[in-house]
């Protein structure tokens, strides 16, 4: 229980009182996890499954979070979502075993025969409505009023083909409380992308420091070789200043791709080589159809400025994928008029725990929900177009975090992340060193944490998730909170 701050809100432990600096106990202390338990996670919208896991009336699928299992249920009226507890003396209803497991995986259909409690049989319709209490002239009449047996609703909403839970009855709507990058990903066809794969894995870290390990691209140099190699004066222009280029050992000693005498046939080999390992390491992020387009695309006719000449590429790039995925009958955006009317970032966050990677079509996402301080179980999976719908992916196909079946990048990723986690024990180490203009997010993202501890109206907060919208990569923003 957090104490009073005197002013109507609560009193955070370890608060971000410098923006540039987060105290390191927000990344195990058992106070400070507890009181994200109580009052964070309780009023956010929770990504709890994809929409086409539960295609059919009946179909039923299993989230749970922070100790409590919700059902999601698809009905004839639609979505909905209950807590998962027997009205009678609190037996989940339907799967139920994911409390005491790492994660959830129960789903199932119950059109034939509702809900039935495996305790004492009572039951329900999909609805939630009692169907069945067993012996009902054992009760007194005030124990089955319909308040007392029907199945209790949780908030529930959909948006991006996926269905979202919120613990508080009284939040406002995913698009209200994610604000225009709702839009944005509407334009960018985020309800036609379906999983064509699912990995999940257990990491010894805590969820933020693993939600931080994607806000910025300043660790790509350092942790993702391959990708800095392959366009190292993209990445020069990001985050070398003027003098330090070229003379730090670590980037020298790799060779360079850009020339005096600029060659566009050799810029777009390394594009497209940029392009294929993003697609080798993380699939819907760049899926290989589409790299395949690029390659096969004319490339005649383009400016001598390279600038110019690669700014041209891209956008024929995109007009490329688009009409080649819409002649198969995929369904497709029209990428580059989106990209302009509805930009989006590489890495784009939706608070507080999931997250999308457009470039093309096709997309990675990613969810991280915690188990304990200094665990969390963290998922990916790879979206892309279906010309027919295909047959859903239902369980995450789990791994050890170092396992070599997860794809490159990722498991570059995970190679930080949990000794990242010891580091935060070290003697002498006191909080994280943030750059105020590359590495703002992490500072954004737990500033608003901090004001749900505080207990911030939503307005307030939501204003501020609202500025999360192209912050990948980008500054620390006074966010009012
Ligand atoms: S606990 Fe569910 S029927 Fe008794
Ligand atoms: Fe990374």
């Amino acid at each position: 229980m957090l104490k009073s701050a005197g002013n109507g809100l609560r009193e955070v432990p370890f608060p971000v009182s410098d923006p540039e600096r987060i105290p390191v106990q927000r990344y195990f202390d058992e106070e400070f996890y507890r009181a994200e338990l109580e009052h964070l996670w309780p009023h956010v919208w929770q990504n709890a499954c994809r929409l086409e896991q539960i295609p059919d009336v009946g179909d039923w699928i299993e989230y749970s979070n922070i100790g409590k299992s919700v059902i999601v249920v698809c009905t004839e009226e639609g979505i909905k979502a209950f807590h998962n507890a027997c009205r009678h003396r609190g037996v989940p209803f339907a799967g139920g075993q994911s409390l005491d497991k790492d994660y959830s995986s129960a789903f199932g259909n119950c059109s034939k025969k509702g809900f039935v409690c495996p305790f004492h049989g009572w039951a329900w319709n999909m609805d939630g409505q009692s169907t069945r209490v067993y012996g009902k002239h054992l009760l007194s009449d005030r124990q089955l009023d319909p308040d007392d047996v029907n199945l209790v609703p949780c908030r529930v909403d959909t948006w991006g083909g996926c269905v979202w839970i919120n613990l508080d009855n009284d939040a406002p709507s995913v698009r209200e409380s994610l604000g225009q990058v709702t839009e944005d990903f509407d334009f960018h066809g985020v309800d036609d992308l379906r999983a064509e794969w699912h990995y999940a894995t257990v990491l010894p870290a805590n969820w933020k420091i693993a939600m931080e390990a994607f806000m910025e691209g300043y660790h790509v140099m350092q942790t993702h070789p391959q990708l800095f190699d392959a366009s190292p004066s993209m990445y020069a222009n990001m985050y070398e200043d003027e003098g330090a280029r070229g003379m730090e050992g670590n980037i020298t000693e790799r060779p360079r791709v850009a020339s005096e005498a600029f060659d566009i046939k050799e810029a777009i080999d390394a594009q497209i080589h940029s392009f294929q390992l993003l697609s080798d390491g993380m699939a819907g992020m760049i899926h290989q159809k589409e790299v395949d387009i690029l390659r096969a695309m004319p490339i005649d006719n383009l400016p001598d400025d390279p600038g110019q000449a690669i700014a041209m590429w891209f956008g024929m790039g995109m007009r490329a994928v688009t009409d080649e995925l819409r002649a198969r009958g995929e369904p497709c955006p029209d990428i580059l008029e989106v990209s302009q009317s509805h930009p989006v970032s590489a890495v784009q966050f939706f608070f507080p725990h999931y997250f999308l990677l457009p470039t093309f079509a096709s997309m990675s996402a990613y969810r991280i929900r915690p188990l304990g301080p200094e665990k969390c179980f963290f998922e990916i999976w790879s979206l892309t177009t279906y010309a027919e719908e295909p047959d859903p992916v239902m369980e995450p196909t789990v791994l050890p975090y170092n396992s070599i079946e997860f794809p490159m990048i990722p498991r570059q990723d995970y190679s930080n992340i949990p000794i990242q986690q010891a580091g935060m024990h070290a003697q002498g180490f006191e909080f994280m060193r943030l750059s105020k203009d590359v590495e703002g997010m992490i500072s954004n993202y737990q500033r608003i944490i901090d004001g749900y501890l505080k207990g911030l109206p939503v307005e307030k907060l939501n204003a501020a998730i609202h500025e999360l919208r192209l912050n990948f990569d980008g500054p620390i923003k006074d966010l009012d909170l």
